[in-house]
């Protein structure tokens, strides 16, 4: 199925812009990347169900439409991926969040997972998040653990992708919805995104 889908708008746009800026610190880069959570999560939930209940308005009954969060859960990929965590909990807050780590070895450079914890999830919908889409190495191997757990309604949620990852991991899960609020150019010979915005860990966290 192969589906990408790159939020173009104004608003996303803005806002990606401005943190791309080196100029930007870390409380206002924090900001944006959790507006920008939310903001994609309008596209990245337009395929979920809806289950009809009826509601009493003030004037009468009416058809009520009400997705089931507790059916969603949302998987940060560590570190970076939590900073995208509270955007999209804001509009689902009764989702369940599972967590998992996995870092690149710098010599073999196999993903290694260091850390993976998952509530009930076969049948849930699943969005595994993580701002930059870069190689697609993590990406693809959370999805591979997501999996392993159960899942298969899965939608992987980003902020800047490169086609080499988009491609990466559409290669290895086709079946995987790629949501992202731009897509770059390419990526250098250190593996970062061009133009990108660095090092969203170290951005967000303060870590350099
Ligand atoms: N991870 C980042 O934080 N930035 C990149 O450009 C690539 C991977």
């Amino acid at each position: 199925m192969k589906e990408l889908i790159i939020v173009d708008h104004p608003l996303v746009k803005h806002k990606v812009s401005l943190m791309r800026k080196k100029s930007t610190g870390t409380k206002e880069f924090k900001e944006l990347l959790k507006e920008i959570s939310f903001l994609i999560t309008y596209e990245a939930t337009r395929h979920i169900k809806t289950k009809m209940k009826r509601v009493t308005t003030p004037i009468c009954d009416a058809d009520g439409f009400f997705i089931e969060e507790k059916k969603v859960t949302i998987v940060p990929i560590l570190r970076a991926g939590l900073g995208m965590l509270d955007g999209i909990l804001s509009l689902m807050p009764n989702s369940s969040v599972g967590f998992i780590g996995i870092y690149r070895d710098p010599e073999t450079l196999q993903p290694v997972e260091y850390y993976a914890k998952f509530p009930n999830i076969s049948e849930n919908e699943i969005f595994v998040v993580d701002p930059m889409l870069a190689t697609g190495v993590s990406s693809s191997a959370a999805v591979d653990e997501v999996k392993k757990a159960g899942g298969t309604k899965i939608t992987l949620m980003c902020l800047i992708a490169a086609p080499e990852g988009v491609k990466f991991v559409h290669g290895n899960h086709p079946d995987v919805k790629i949501v992202t609020a731009a897509l770059d150019e390419k990526l250098n010979d250190h593996g970062y995104i061009v133009p990108g915005l660095g090092d969203a860990g170290d951005r967000l966290f303060r870590t350099k």
